[in-house]
């Protein structure tokens, strides 16, 4: 059979990975697709001097290769929206497939672009913008696919996890940890993506969509960034018998679709709490299955382009299918998508750690567990420790309790005259 030519732009850190996969293991590759896949043309601004592309035809136009009339599919590995969004349009309007790792660009966009290749008949593979090098995409859409998806958590950004683990195991400092992730290959090129949580929320909203089977709707996401944990922090959830971890939890409720990224005080011997450096895992709860795991690296230029190749084998693979009996693009057939609403996070239920500055004198102990009990708020635990300052911090667990009241309670508490500054709340999850 003849070989499928393919057209790689970008060639930073993913698509330099991605060539060299595609070189390293051409035989295997080969042997599983069913015919071989060769890199017809580079689209990339620069050069890469780590990677050798000696023999393969250069181009700096990226739309060059998205209309060369030679390549069958185009590896988006730009980034990026606009020029990225156009890219892909163009490589759909010229019947080309497309496959990307850019989670930004399918959380945002993706919407439009599946209806784009549905007309075109073409196909759009993300695996790689979820998790890196974890088949999270083929395993809820493929694997689980006999299940009704109850809810799904994980950790699914990697330079936020492997900043939260440097500084819980070594006390580094959180700009500096930033700053090796980056150099590592890690971080977005804004790493307030990662820190603030926006790209663990699109990959969240891509992981939603295709476990629920609604449109993908990253603007009604609920975004909390880990900025804000201090080492105390840290210290008294471990003190509590909990870690801290930077999640996104997705969970079918009676009011609609949870979609949430936040920090997460989480039981120290649950399976996500065991997940340290930049490494990803995703438990996902089917009602057939139960809990399911999936755990490797999230970010890095192999990792990654181990999702950028599978997606491609499966490419080529179903380039002789018929058009009906591919996998959706979102694992639901396009007219089969519910209108399910996302649930306001002000609906949501979590258990809470707080922690306030209070000042040290009778009856502020009692003025803040009144104000949650008027809430109906059960506290589950509280810390206060012995000191000579006028300010003690106070740390209290809660038990589960509605958004909402949680929000008001805490406007009650910092409005207190005995209490300085604002009150820290991190929510907890059982898993
Ligand atoms: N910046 C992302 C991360 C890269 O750290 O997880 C992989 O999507």
């Amino acid at each position: 059979m003849k070989p499928v030519k393919v057209g790689i732009c970008g060639l930073g850190t993913v698509g330099g990975g991605t060539f060299n996969v595609l070189k390293r293991n051409a035989d295997e590759i080969a042997r599983r697709a069913g015919r071989k896949i060769v890199v017809e043309e580079i689209g990339a601004r620069r050069e890469n001097p780590a990677i050798d592309t000696k023999g393969t035809q250069m181009t700096s136009d990226v739309f060059a290769v998205a209309t060369n009339p030679e390549i069958d599919i185009v590896v988006e590995l730009i980034g990026g929206y606009d020029v990225a969004l156009d890219l892909v349009m163009t490589a759909i309007e010229n019947g080309k497939h497309v496959v990307t790792a850019n989670k930004a660009l399918i959380a945002e966009h993706g919407n439009e672009i599946f209806e784009a290749a549905q007309k075109k008949n073409v196909m759009v593979a993300f695996e790689a913008g979820v998790a890196g090098g974890i088949p999270i995409i083929k395993a809820i859409r493929e694997g689980l696919s006999a299940n009704r998806i109850n809810w799904l958590a994980g950790i699914i950004n990697g330079t936020g996890n492997f900043i939260l683990t440097e500084m819980k195991e070594k006390g580094r400092d959180f700009d500096d940890v930033l700053k090796e992730a980056q150099e590592l290959g890690y971080a977005e090129a804004d790493p307030t993506f990662d820190v603030e949580g926006i790209d663990a929320a699109h990959k969240l909203t891509i992981l939603s969509s295709i476990a629920f089977g609604i449109p993908l709707q990253f603007n009604k996401a609920y975004t909390e960034g880990i900025s804000k944990i201090t080492s105390e922090d840290v210290q008294y959830a471990e003190e509590l018998g909990y870690r801290i971890k930077h999640l996104g939890i997705s969970r079918r409720t009676d009011h609609g679709v949870e979609l949430r990224v936040h920090p997460a005080l989480i039981p120290e011997q649950a399976l996500l709490a065991n997940v340290n450096g930049v490494m990803n895992a995703v438990v996902v709860d089917g009602d057939a299955v139960g809990q399911t795991l999936y755990y490797g690296a999230g970010a890095g230029a192999e990792p990654t382009a181990s999702a950028v190749v599978a997606d491609l084998i499966d490419v080529v693979r179903t380039l002789t299918a018929d058009r009906d009996n591919r996998v959706p693009h979102l694992a639901f057939h396009p007219g089969s998508l519910y209108d399910t609403p996302i649930a306001a996070i002000e609906q949501t239920e979590t258990a809470c750690y707080l922690r306030l500055s209070a000042s040290e004198q009778p009856g502020t102990l009692a003025a803040i567990t009144s104000i949650l009990g008027e809430q109906g708020i059960n506290i589950e635990a509280i810390i206060q420790k012995e000191t000579s300052e006028q300010q003690v911090p106070v740390i209290i667990l809660t038990q589960k309790v509605q958004e909402q009241k949680m929000n008001d309670a805490i406007t009650a508490i910092e409005a207190l005259a005995e209490i300085n500054g604002s009150v820290t709340r991190i929510r907890v999850e059982q898993l």
